[in-house]
């Protein structure tokens, strides 16, 4: 089968710092893929790069069979790519359905004159509500963002990542500062994303959930691959536990 997000030889420098190098990940929609390595490896830099925010990202990207690496950004989520931030940015003076109407419309924004003359709403509003359900906030939906504790806060930035009918989500550390009660169920949504047809990177410092949910694991070290692998491959590879699972990340 094809791989859904094909990336080859993918390549970004800041000035001298070569921060991804020789990149190359393939994602398959029935799988989750994990890409893990120690801070600074270039896990979001390679993130940024898939999603067109890198101006000069070299490499091929290929979404479904379609090649994106000259698309900018909002093209490239028209096309199925949608990402989370490091930070979850939400609007404060919405409510978080507020926010989710407003990410699964915004591909529309730039939409071209078939779609304004089509204008679809009962898309947006299917997808509001099957991100609502898929990620069980039926109850903070009329809420805003203050309300929100910090885990709840990451489970809606994943919400409207799903609200913009992703065919592949990009997750930058979606666990970050959440309490083992909270990561579980993260864990328990992540999986569930192939079974609905949305593949998945996972970028995460948390080994417990990315060994729990990943069919499969690319690792990064100074922005190169050093293993790919089933998460038994990866917990086993020797070059793996020296660059990363034997320091205090474990
Ligand atoms: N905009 C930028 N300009 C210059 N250097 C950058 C920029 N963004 C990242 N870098 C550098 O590129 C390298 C890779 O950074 P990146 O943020 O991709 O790492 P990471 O694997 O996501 O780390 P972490 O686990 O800490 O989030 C680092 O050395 C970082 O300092
Ligand atoms: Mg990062």
């Amino acid at each position: 089968m094809n791989p859904l997000l094909h990336i080859h030889q993918l390549g970004v420098s800041y000035g001298g710092l070569r921060a991804v190098d020789d990149v190359s990940i393939d994602v398959h929609t029935d799988r989750v893929m994990g890409l893990i390595g120690p801070n600074g490896a270039g896990k979001t830099t390679t993130i940024d790069a898939i999603c067109g925010f890198v101006p000069k990202a070299t490499g091929i990207i290929e979404l479904a069979g379609r090649r994106l690496e000259s698309l900018p950004p909002h093209s490239r989520a028209r096309a199925g790519l949608v990402r989370t931030f490091q930070s979850v940015e939400l609007f404060d003076d919405l409510t978080i359905r507020e926010n989710l109407i407003v990410a699964a419309s915004a591909p529309r924004w730039y939409s071209t004159m078939l779609d304004a003359i089509h204008p679809n709403r009962r898309v947006t509003a299917e997808s509001v509500s099957d991100a609502i359900e898929m990620t069980k906030i039926n109850d903070l939906i009329d809420l805003r963002p203050k309300q929100l504790s910090h885990g709840q806060r990451r489970i809606v930035g994943v919400a409207r990542a799903l609200a913009g009918k992703p065919k592949l989500v990009l997750l930058d550390e979606p666990a970050a500062g959440l309490d083992p009660d909270e990561t579980d169920k993260l864990g328990e949504l992540i999986a569930s994303l192939p079974k609905r047809g949305i593949g998945v990177l996972l970028v995460d410092h948390d080994m417990t959930l990315v060994l729990d949910v990943c069919d499969d694991i690319t690792v990064l070290d100074f922005g190169r691959v050093i293993a790919t692998g089933t998460p038994q491959e990866i917990r086993g590879n020797q070059a793996v536990i020296a660059a990363y699972l034997g320091s205090a990340h474990e």
